[in-house]
């Protein structure tokens, strides 16, 4: 896995804006890290460079916000694997999309093989080393 240090939420935005270009239709990218290591900033920068224009917030209580060929996903408060299945997650996955994933590890068996990752680590109050 290569690195990257961040040293400040802007940072992480402009990183994520660029690795944004490396993506394409269909990718699952799983954005991996404690609670505040900065996954859904992870997921504004993304969709900051994949040009979605609108304003980028935590999906955590609806789980999917849908921005239109980009899906968000927070899977922290799902209560259990067979829900997802049921609101149809592996459907969005093949659908042509790019899905950013937060809390993955939540619906493992829903996950494609495939999956990217990238896993963000508390270094300090503002340091996060980007693994990808
Ligand atoms: N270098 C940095 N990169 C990203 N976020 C940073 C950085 N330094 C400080 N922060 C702060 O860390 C917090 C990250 O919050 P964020 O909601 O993105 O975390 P999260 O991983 O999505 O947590 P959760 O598991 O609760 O969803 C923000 O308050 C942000 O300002
Ligand atoms: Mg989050």
């Amino acid at each position: 896995m290569a690195v990257f240090l961040s040293r400040s939420e802007e940072e992480t935005l402009r990183w994520a804006e660029q690795y944004a270009k490396t993506l394409r239709a269909g990718d699952v990218v799983l954005l991996e890290g404690e609670m505040g290591a900065g996954k859904t900033v992870l997921a504004k920068g993304l969709c900051r460079g994949l040009g979605i224009t609108c304003e980028v917030t935590s999906p955590t209580y609806a789980y999917i916000n849908d921005y239109g060929g980009v899906y968000h996903f927070d899977c922290y408060r799902l209560p259990s694997e067979e829900y997802a299945e049921r609101l149809g997650f592996a459907e969005y996955f093949s659908a042509g999309g790019v899905c950013l994933v937060e809390w993955g590890e939540r619906i493992a068996n829903l996950l494609p093989a495939d999956a990217k990752r990238i896993v963000l680590k508390k270094r300090g109050e503002r340091e996060r080393e980007i693994g990808f």
